[in-house]
């Protein structure tokens, strides 16, 4: 099949154009800035704002899977929260363009979204889990920081552009992700492990907010596996049924790696560890309990369901990797 992978330069596109590549489909990234990608891959260049040259890859494709979107991990400046929500309406409204334009429009539009959608989970009596039939949407929480409302009020104008699309011969979904673990160098995983490595991997402010995740490999699957359930439309939880809380997620990676210690973090610490990092601390401590509710009615079924098997799954292949990169000659 021809996949076309708009913003499929980032972490996820990485993970997810090398798997379909190696399944042998034909495979076209869309990047604003000319790169070599691995074989196998086409790169066009697009603005990820107006219609060009590009569209013409959408003409005749199979699947879309828009993953555009300036990094979340950074400052939430108003200059950045702009540029976080400008990026994600903008290069699903153009995507829809090209989608309604074309003579042979694909089959399927997968269209990134976040987890972050659904409310904080403390703020529901005894912290049920979020699907898609029963979870609620967030923004209208008590006691959690203003900005937060400001990342649930992009995840949802990066859904009602795609819902708003005329794109009436294209099924579309809306991929409602939770924190994407691959183990690539830069990606959250990379992170996470990194502060594992150090010791600094405790709970942060207490560490019994919960955390949604999903192996990189999983989320390759169900990306395939939405492609071939045509009978399924609109917002898509993509998680692991077993999402953990912060204080186990670390206490898990430090055994995996096989180290015992983990320096606890305040929030107050949280905060400078943000700001060392240049990211914010939403990150780190809105509390995102998402489970695949419409995946697993469906048939789904997760090569990586719980956080001890990917931790230590990805923990050999960090591992895998770095003796081999040791190995090779200069
Ligand atoms: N990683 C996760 O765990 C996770 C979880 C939930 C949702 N998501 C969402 O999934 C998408 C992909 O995630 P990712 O981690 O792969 O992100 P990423 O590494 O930041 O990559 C996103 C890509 O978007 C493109 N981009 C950045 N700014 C843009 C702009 N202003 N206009 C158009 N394109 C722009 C970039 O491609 P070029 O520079 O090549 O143009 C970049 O490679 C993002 O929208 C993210 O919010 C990610």
């Amino acid at each position: 099949m021809k996949y076309v992978l708009p913003g499929g330069t980032g972490q996820v596109g990485g993970h997810l154009r090398r798997a379909l590549v190696a399944s042998g489909h034909d495979v076209v990234v869309l990047s604003r800035h000319p790169e070599t990608l691995e074989p196998g891959v086409r790169h066009v260049v697009w603005d990820g704002r107006t219609l060009g040259p590009w569209a013409g890859e959408v003409d005749g494709a199979d699947v879309v899977v828009n993953l555009a979107g300036r990094t979340v991990s950074c400052r939430y400046t108003d200059r950045n929260l702009r540029q976080m929500m400008d990026s994600r309406v903008g290069s699903t409204r153009v995507v829809g363009e090209a989608i309604a334009r074309a003579a042979d429009p694909p089959a399927v539009w997968l269209q990134m979204s976040t987890a972050t959608i659904y409310a904080d989970a403390r703020s529901r009596p005894g912290e049920p889990a979020h699907d898609e039939a029963t979870g609620v949407i967030g923004g209208e929480e008590h006691d959690v920081p203003l900005y937060w409302e400001y990342s649930v009020r992009i995840a949802r104008r990066w859904e009602e552009t795609q819902a708003a699309a005329s794109t009436p011969r294209t099924r579309r979904v809306a991929l409602r992700a939770a924190m994407v673990m691959t183990p690539d160098r830069g990606g959250v995983f990379d992170y996470l492990l990194g502060f594992a490595r150090l010791g600094l991997g405790g709970p942060v402010a207490g560490g019994r907010q919960w955390v949604s995740w999903l192996h990189g490999d999983d989320l390759v699957r169900a990306v395939e596996f939405l492609v071939a359930h045509e009978e399924i439309e609109g917002p898509v939880n993509l998680a692991a049924p077993g999402p953990v809380r912060q204080r186990d997620l670390m206490r898990t990676l430090r055994r995996a790696w096989g180290r015992r210690v983990g320096l606890p973090a305040t929030r107050f610490m949280a905060e400078v560890g943000a700001f060392a990092l240049r990211t914010d601390t939403e990150l780190l401590l809105k509390s995102r309990r998402v489970v695949p509710g419409r995946l697993l009615d469906a048939g789904f079924t997760f090569t990586h369901p719980t956080w001890e098997g990917a931790a230590a799954d990805l923990v050999a292949d960090v591992r895998r990797r770095r003796s081999a990169g040791a190995s090779r000659p200069e």
